[in-house]
């Protein structure tokens, strides 16, 4: 059997025909509003939405537990021990700027910032103040 194009036109002209009106019931605003509604809205009475995330500073000893810990208590390869005043007094002597600008671009083994990718210069000096407060 060979369809001519034109046999081809008909049929489909015929097919929207007859589909036309059932599509079109279902095209009426509300049912179109109904259908891309989103699946769940969440409103809380009275609250503003919330345009801007501050995140607040994390102080020393939240970082220092989080990313310099795992080296700085025991250590590792040679790392400053917490409170340690025999591992940090020649250190400290190379003053403060020296010590912070070798944990924030890293160091031998000491790496950028503790490998802490999104802490700020200060959450990093505030992590050694706090490693070296009980010295
Ligand atoms: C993977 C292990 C490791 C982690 C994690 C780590 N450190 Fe260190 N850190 C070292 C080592 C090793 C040294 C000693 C490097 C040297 O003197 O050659 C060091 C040295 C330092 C020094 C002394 C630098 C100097 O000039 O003498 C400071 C300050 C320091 N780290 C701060 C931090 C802070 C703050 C963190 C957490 C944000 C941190 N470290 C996380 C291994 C680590």
């Amino acid at each position: 059997m060979d369809f001519s194009f034109r046999q081809f036109l008909f049929a489909t002209v015929v097919a929207f025909t007859i589909a036309a009106p059932t599509v079109a019931d279902d095209m009426t605003d509300e049912a179109i509003a109904e259908r891309i509604k989103p699946v769940g809205s969440l409103h809380l009475e009275g609250e503003a939405p919330i345009v801007e995330v501050t995140v607040a500073p994390r102080n020393g000893d939240a970082v220092y537990n989080t990313f310099c810990a795992s080296c700085h208590t025991s250590g590792v390869m040679g790392a400053p021990k917490k409170d340690d005043a025999g591992d940090w007094s020649a250190r400290i002597a190379q003053g403060k700027d020296v010590l912070a600008d070798h944990a924030i671009n890293g160091f031998n083994a000491m790496p950028a910032k503790g490998a802490c990718i999104d802490c700020s210069d200060e959450e990093i000096v505030a992590a050694i103040n706090y490693m070296i407060a009980g010295l």
